[in-house]
C-alpha cells in the first residue's frame, strides 16, 4: 500500500468487492445492466438487489443510458458497502476525442455522489483500462489528479482507495504518482 495527500488517498492491490468501504465505484458500462471485469464481480457479490436499483435508474433518469463520465448511485447490496457508484469510463480511441476529461469527470462526478451521501471512504477500480483500453500510465495521472484536486477542495469523504487487480497496474499508478509529486516539488 501507498499513500498520498496525508493518507487521504491510498493506493491498494485488491479485489473491490472485499473492500469494506462506504462505498465501492463500479466501472460500468451505459446499459448499467452489467458486464464483466469489475462490474461483473461487483452484481455477482452484491446480489440482484443492485441490478433491480439500476433497472429502476435507467427507467426514470436515464433512459437512453447512463451517459460516458457520469455516475449514479445504488445501495450496495450483498456487499460490505453501504454504497455502489457507477460510472461510465470513456473507451480508449487515439487520445484525441477527449477521453482524459471524460475519465477526470468520471472520478469528479463519482466523488461527488459519495460526498453527497456522507461516505467517508470509497474505493475506486482503475477505470476504462481493462476492457475500454485506456492506457494505464496516463489513467494513473488523470486519477490521481482529479482525486487530489477533489480532496483539496473536500473534507469529504476522508480516505479514497484506488484498488488495483494486479501487483503491476499497481506500481504503474504508484509510479506515476510518485513522478507527478517529484516534478511538483522541483517547481518549488
Ligand atoms: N477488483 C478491482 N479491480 C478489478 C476487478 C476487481 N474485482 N476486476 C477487474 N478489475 C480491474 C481491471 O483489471 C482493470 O484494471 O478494473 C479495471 C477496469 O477494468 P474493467 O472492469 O474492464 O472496466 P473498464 O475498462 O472501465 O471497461 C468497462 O467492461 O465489464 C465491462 O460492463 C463493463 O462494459 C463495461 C466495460
Amino acid at each position: 500500500m501507498r499513500e498520498y495527500y496525508q493518507g487521504r488517498l491510498i493506493a491498494t492491490v485488491g479485489d473491490i468487492t472485499e473492500m469494506s468501504v462506504d462505498a465501492i465505484v463500479n466501472a460500468a458500462n451505459a446499459s448499467l445492466l452489467g458486464g464483466g471485469g469489475v462490474d461483473g464481480a461487483i452484481h455477482h457479490r452484491g446480489g440482484p438487489a443492485i441490478m433491480r436499483e439500476c433497472r429502476e435508474i435507467r427507467r426514470h433518469s436515464f433512459p437512453k443510458g447512463l451517459p460516458i463520465g457520469r455516475a449514479c448511485i445504488t445501495r450496495g447490496g450483498k456487499l460490505d458497502a453501504r454504497y455502489v457508484i457507477h460510472t461510465v469510463g470513456p473507451v480508449w480511441k487515439d487520445g484525441k476525442q477527449h477521453e482524459d476529461a471524460l475519465l477526470e469527470a468520471c472520478y469528479r462526478n463519482s466523488l461527488d455522489l459519495a460526498a453527497g451521501h456522507a461516505a467517508n471512504s470509497v474505493a475506486i477500480p482503475a477505470i476504462s483500462t481493462g476492457a475500454y483500453g485506456f492506457p494505464r500510465e496516463r489513467a494513473a495521472r488523470v486519477a490521481f489528479g482529479a482525486i487530489g484536486e477533489f480532496l483539496y477542495r473536500n473534507t469529504v469523504p476522508r480516505t479514497v482507495f484506488c484498488v488495483f487487480y494486479s501487483i503491476e497496474d499497481y506500481e504503474i499508478f504508484v509510479a506515476e504518482a510518485d513522478a507527478i509529486l517529484q516534478a511538483v516539488s522541483e517547481q518549488e
